[in-house]
């Protein structure tokens, strides 16, 4: 293992055990509008993330196959979301990448997302009846290719590591993880959550 993947893993530890505990994904899956409302603050999420990470990184064929906001969408029209609703969906306040060392560190819980997003991927599948082409595409990510693009993602990362500022780099990890915490488990409001006049409130209602 390359000396910045161990440093990750150690110094993120206790930040994906936070994000895991506080998810509480189990039970947001459990019902059509709890997935629904996680889906749309994921999408708040890598709607202002991806564009600022395309821009630092500059190589989008490195990039385009790891962007998941099209997934997202996609998941959130078959649950009933109208074009309107998905852009009115409100976009997290998170310090986005500056450089490209920030961009790896950001990366890093994105890609590293995809792997337990297997496990999540499987569950919806089984209780909500979801596949990756109806409803599930964002958490099947690259489904078979997981390993081949974690892989790949490894290499690019340990390159990246020893020739820029592995600090930065695992600095801007635990900041990323926090903000998808702070994000994706803030208090529920209408608008993402439902139980109110919002599109999620709307899409609960119909569905
Ligand atoms: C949005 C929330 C999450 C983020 C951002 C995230 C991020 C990450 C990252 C960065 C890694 C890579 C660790 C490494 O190898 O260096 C990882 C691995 C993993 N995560 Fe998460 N994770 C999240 C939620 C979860 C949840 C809820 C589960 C529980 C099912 C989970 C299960 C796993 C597993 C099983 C691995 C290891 C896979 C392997 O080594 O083959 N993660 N995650």
């Amino acid at each position: 293992m390359s000396d910045i993947l161990e440093r990750l893993r150690a110094e993120t530890r206790e930040a994906h055990e936070r994000i895991e505990r506080d998810l509480a994904w189990e039970a947001r899956v459990a019902t059509l509008g709890g997935y629904r409302a996680l889906l749309a603050r994921f999408r708040g999420f890598h709607v202002v993330i991806e564009p600022a990470l395309a821009a630092v990184l500059a190589d989008d064929a490195f990039f385009d196959p790891r962007r998941r906001l099209a997934h997202l969408d996609a998941d959130l029209r078959v649950l009933g979301f109208g074009e309107t609703a998905i852009r009115e969906l409100p976009p997290a306040a998170i310090t986005l990448p500056r450089d490209r060392a920030e961009a790896f560190g950001a990366l890093y819980v994105l890609e590293g997302s995809t792997l337990g997003g297997q496990v999540i991927a499987k569950h919806i599948g089984r209780q909500l009846g979801l596949t990756a082409e109806g409803g599930c595409r964002y958490y099947a990510a690259h489904g078979r290719e997981t390993g081949t693009m974690w892989k790949a993602f490894r290499l690019r990362l340990a390159e990246e590591a020893r020739d820029g500022d592995p600090d930065a780099i695992v600095t801007f990890a635990t900041r990323t993880f926090e903000a998808m915490r702070s994000w994706l488990c803030a208090a529920p409001v209408p608008l993402l959550d439902g139980g109110g006049e919002g599109p999620v409130a709307k899409v609960s209602q119909r569905g």
